[in-house]
């Protein structure tokens, strides 16, 4: 991983705090992102000290804003020529039903349209890359799913925080297929994981059982690890991985391509970006 630069969001915290951490000792140029300055700088302090690499940058942004999405993608390509691996990492499990600054459901917000938002204004960094990778963190948590509750995408639904959260990652993974179709000739792979259930601070109100079933941060990273660096995925794309790093089937839910397109249209009007017209644009 010697110089590749690698972005992961949400990296202040949980596992990508501990993906940031071991691919800086692998020599990586990570960039961390955080939404607050104070524990951003404590993390990339932390970085460098364990790592005993300087090569740690930071970037800032509440990813339930697109202002602020938008704001760290310039300071991004004013700083970079190029980012070899994106991981989209940040999420959050929202206890109460609350809107975004743009007027979306939080956990649609921050989980879904921040990926979609970020992914779709740093692919051109990502195709000046040889490496080309996208990496989406999304839970098994998609599978309770039987089918999808268009009226949940909407904020429409009696708030539920489990029912909201798995349509939330169920999208990152309907996100990831359809992206890996789009960007098949520009050799850019998009691939989505689940890391397993781990100890972090995603969810401080989890039942005691399910706390003593989760598994340390260093476990929830494997998956994650595999995908940014495992050389036997070159051109793998479109592929759900679990929290031991296999290629695995998502839900059958995931894999239905007009429901992927109707989330798809959804998001770019949320989100106000049209990427296949940037795809095909000489910019890429
Ligand atoms: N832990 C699990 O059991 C589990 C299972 C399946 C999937 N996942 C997925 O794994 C990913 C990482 O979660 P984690 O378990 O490591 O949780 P975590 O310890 O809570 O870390 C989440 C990270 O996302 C950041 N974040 C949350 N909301 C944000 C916002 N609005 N703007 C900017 N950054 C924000 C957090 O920033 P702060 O440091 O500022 O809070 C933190 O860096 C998530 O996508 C989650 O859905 C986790």
């Amino acid at each position: 991983m010697e110089g590749k630069v690698i972005f992961i969001s949400g990296s202040t915290d949980g596992i990508g705090k501990q993906a940031a951490l071991e691919l800086a000792k692998m020599g990586a140029h990570v960039i961390v992102h955080g939404r607050n300055e104070e524990k951003t700088l404590a993390v990339v302090e932390f970085i460098k000290t364990e790592s005993k690499s300087e090569d740690i940058d930071y970037v800032l942004a509440d990813m339930s804003s697109f202002e602020q999405i938008r704001a760290m993608s310039d300071v991004l390509h004013e700083r970079y020529e190029r980012i070899d691996v994106l991981v989209n990492n940040a999420g959050a499990q929202i206890h109460k039903f609350q809107y975004s600054e743009d007027g979306y459901e939080l956990n649609f917000a921050v989980n879904h349209l921040a990926y979609f938002l970020t992914t779709s204004l740093l692919l051109d960094m990502v195709s000046k890359s040889d490496y080309k990778r996208i990496v989406v963190v999304s839970s098994g948590m998609h599978f309770r799913l039987e089918e999808i509750d268009w009226d949940v995408f909407k904020g429409k639904k009696e708030y539920d925080l489990y029912n909201y959260y798995a349509h939330s990652k169920l999208a990152n993974i309907m996100f990831s297929y359809k992206l890996s179709r789009l960007l098949q000739n520009k050799e850019i792979t998009v691939n989505c994981l689940h890391p397993g259930l781990i100890n972090t601070n995603l969810n401080p109100q989890r039942a005691p059982h399910i706390v003593a079933r989760a598994l340390p941060v260093e476990s929830g990273i494997i998956s994650t690890m595999r995908l940014v660096t495992d050389p036997a995925l070159d051109g793998v794309t479109g592929k759900y991985f679990t929290s031991d790093g296999t290629e695995t089937e998502s839900s059958p839910i995931s894999y239905n391509i007009e429901d992927q397109e109707k989330l798809w249209t959804i998001t770019e009007t949320c989100a106000g970006m049209n990427v296949l017209k940037f795809i095909e644009s000489e910019s890429l």
